[in-house]
């Protein structure tokens, strides 16, 4: 496995496989690598015979700055999973590499309208103009003819899949399924920053996504009766606060129709902030300290099946 820091190197590196007839796969993380992560380099090995891991804390797309500070980097781990997932290249530039002028002067920024108004566009200002502009500079560099993108950010996936029409890139975008935990609740490199309690609270996001596909499967079609089931199950079972519960089209992510007649994306955000008396099982020392740990997680439910 090749490890990668500059840029003009992995251009080098991505142009010589292309010459050579090799198809390229980018998986983009932002490292602190679980299976989930891993999912994606195993759907990016299905599709192509090379595979390249960007890791890259991306400053432009945190609207708190200790929730960047706080984010965990822990490279070595990071390698060694890349290594045994049988990666080609792991690309783990500085950020000069990615911003020349310096993240908080640059001027040139890649936005895409609409789709990022509403969910986590509406409690994260700027967030996804971030994630556009530094996936734009990691697919001018890594050249990849697929990138792979987990459905757990349902709305980033959506988002770059318009966003790379629209620019034209000719790159294909492969989804990866959400992978959880053996209780349900969906890996990120976040929960590492849960206490106890919040920890075992965040459950209550994959049962309420549950819930409500069983509703639906069982018959129900009202937006309004199966949002408030949903709202009272997550604020009954959990201190976090509820950023959205939100009922969409799984397209243009619009609010879905308030008889449901098709398939509707349900997305839950949930940010459990900081608590320090919450004695946790966690013995990372970034637990708990800090920024408010948001949690996102989504459903399709499909009233038709
Ligand atoms: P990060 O949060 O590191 O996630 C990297 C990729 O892993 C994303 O495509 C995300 O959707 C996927 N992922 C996260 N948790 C997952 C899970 N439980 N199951 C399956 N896939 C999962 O998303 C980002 O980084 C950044 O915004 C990035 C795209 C790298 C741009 O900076």
């Amino acid at each position: 496995m090749k490890i990668i820091e500059s840029r003009s190197e992995l251009q080098g590196w991505s142009d010589r496989q292309r010459a050579e007839g090799h198809r390229i796969a980018l998986v983009p993380t932002m490292g602190a690598l679980h299976a989930g992560h891993l999912s994606l380099v195993k759907t990016a090995r299905e599709r192509t015979d090379r595979v390249i891991v960007s890791i890259f804390v991306n400053p432009t797309q945190f609207n708190d700055p200790s929730d960047f500070e706080g984010y965990p980097r822990v490279m070595d781990d990071d390698l060694a999973a890349c290594r045994e997932a049988g990666v080609d290249v792991v690309w783990a530039p500085a950020a000069e590499e990615l911003y020349p002028q310096g993240a908080a002067s640059s001027a040139t920024w890649v936005d895409v309208e609409g789709l990022t108004d509403p969910l986590c566009g509406s409690n994260r200002p700027g967030h996804f103009r971030g994630v556009t502009t530094i996936v734009t500079k990691l697919f001018l560099a890594a050249r990849p003819h697929v990138a792979v993108f987990g459905e757990k950010d349902f709305q980033q996936l959506a988002v770059i899949r318009r966003m790379t029409v629209d620019l034209g890139f000719g790159i294909e975008i492969a989804g990866g399924q959400t992978v959880r935990e053996h209780d349900g609740l969906a890996l990120s490199s976040r929960n590492v920053r849960l206490g106890r309690n919040a920890r075992r609270q965040a459950l209550v996001i994959s049962r309420s996504l549950a819930l409500a596909e069983s509703m639906v499967a069982q018959g129900e079609r009202s937006h309004a009766a199966i949002l408030e089931v949903v709202r009272k199950q997550l604020d009954e079972a959990t201190q976090a606060s509820i950023d959205y519960a939100d009922l969409r089209d799984p397209e243009s992510l619009l609010p879905a129709p308030e008889s449901l007649d098709g398939p509707v994306l349900l997305a839950i955000a949930l940010q459990f902030e900081p608590d320090n008396t919450d004695n946790t099982d966690n013995t990372d020392e970034s637990a708990n300290v800090g920024a408010a740990v948001r949690l996102i997680d989504n459903r399709i439910l499909n009233p038709k099946e």
